[in-house]
């Protein structure tokens, strides 16, 4: 009767503690956000469907060779990674893959006005605007022109990517993540510093300490989780997002299935083991 009560007063304890405790600091630590929206439904969508002939044109004269390569068309940016960051602080990404990376209706909104598709319009004015400059139309229907620029981006960007390639494209630039052979951000580190008010974390271990849901809600839009954040909104699609935790995955959590596995055969180990010691007690009382 006593070993019974004692049980009892275990299980109110645990369960007090499982139940009551535990969710309510989960929902301080990680406090629910809305789940990620690769809709973008705060931009104004697009009715234009794009011409990619039209959009390369379109490309050229927009000016977006200023500031981002094109290496896959055999035009690399001119400027190397020290001058891009003292002129914009923070290197301009090079636009080869921008059609698979990012969702369409991002791109448009992007190229209009990339503060606010960024989300950062709290951190730039008129008179401290974005280092990427808005692009206003070269007299004809803007947003025909816009469609087209996007339908060329899409025309030339690679069909698959490998997650590590997604991640250089989408967060090298300000992110290092050095548990991979010592990768460094591509922006050097006074600039970036002067850009964004801090020095962007590497992201070797943040799978960790974050794990996938956090990840998925954050880089769709870091503002839900970090209210005022200079880090900008990535605008990836769901598939190359997924690609980049993955990849976070592998760097930062790479035994996780052979843990996974070795788990699995320790608790058939306890199984078995349990078998027996119930058998040879069995033995032993039919003894006494
Ligand atoms: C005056 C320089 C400048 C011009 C012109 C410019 N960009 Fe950019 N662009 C930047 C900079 C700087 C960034 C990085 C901003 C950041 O990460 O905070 C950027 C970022 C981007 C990104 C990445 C967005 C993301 O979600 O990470 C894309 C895509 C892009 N630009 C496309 C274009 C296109 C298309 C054009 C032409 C219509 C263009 N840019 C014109 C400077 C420029
Ligand atoms: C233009 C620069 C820039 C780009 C591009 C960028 N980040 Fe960030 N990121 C930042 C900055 C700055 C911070 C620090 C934010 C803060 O402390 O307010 C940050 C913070 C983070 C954090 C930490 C959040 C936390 O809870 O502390 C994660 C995770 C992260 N970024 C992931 C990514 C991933 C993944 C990508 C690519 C898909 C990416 N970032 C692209 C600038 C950037």
């Amino acid at each position: 009767m006593k070993e019974l009560k004692i049980l009892a007063v275990v299980v109110f304890l645990t369960a007090v503690v499982y139940i009551g405790v535990e969710p309510y600091a989960h929902t301080k630590l990680h406090p629910a956000v809305t789940p990620a929206d690769f809709q973008f439904q705060d931009l104004e969508a697009s009715t234009k469907v794009g011409d990619a002939a039209r959009g390369a044109e379109t490309f050229m004269m927009a000016g977006c060779v200023g500031c981002h390569g094109l290496e896959s068309q055999g035009m690399p940016f001119s400027m190397d990674n020290q001058m891009a960051s003292e002129s914009f602080g923070v290197v301009p990404p090079d636009l080869s893959s921008a059609g698979y990376l990012y969702d369409e209706a991002f791109l448009a909104a992007l190229i209009k006005n990339p503060a606010k598709a960024l989300m950062v319009e709290h951190k730039f004015s008129d008179t401290n605007p974005h280092p990427m400059t808005s692009f206003y139309g070269l007299g004809g229907d803007l947003d025909q022109e816009v469609a087209d620029i996007v339908a060329y981006l899409k025309s030339i960007a690679p069909t698959s990517m490998t997650n590590a390639e997604v991640f250089d494209d989408a967060c090298l630039r300000c992110h290092g993540i050095k548990y991979d052979g010592g990768k460094k951000m591509t922006t050097e580190a006074d600039a970036i510093l002067a850009y964004m008010g801090t020095i962007p974390p590497d992201l070797s271990t943040m799978i960790r300490a974050r794990g996938h849901g956090f990840l998925e809600t954050f880089i769709n839009n870091p503002q839900k989780h970090l209210e005022g954040t200079s880090m900008p909104r990535v605008g990836l699609k769901q598939e190359t997002q997924l690609q980049v935790v993955d990849y976070m995955e592998s760097i930062g959590d790479g035994k996780k299935a052979e843990r996974e596995r070795v788990g699995l055969y320790i608790m058939g180990y306890f199984v078995i083991l349990s078998i027996f010691a119930y058998l040879w007690k069995a033995k032993v009382w039919r003894e006494v």
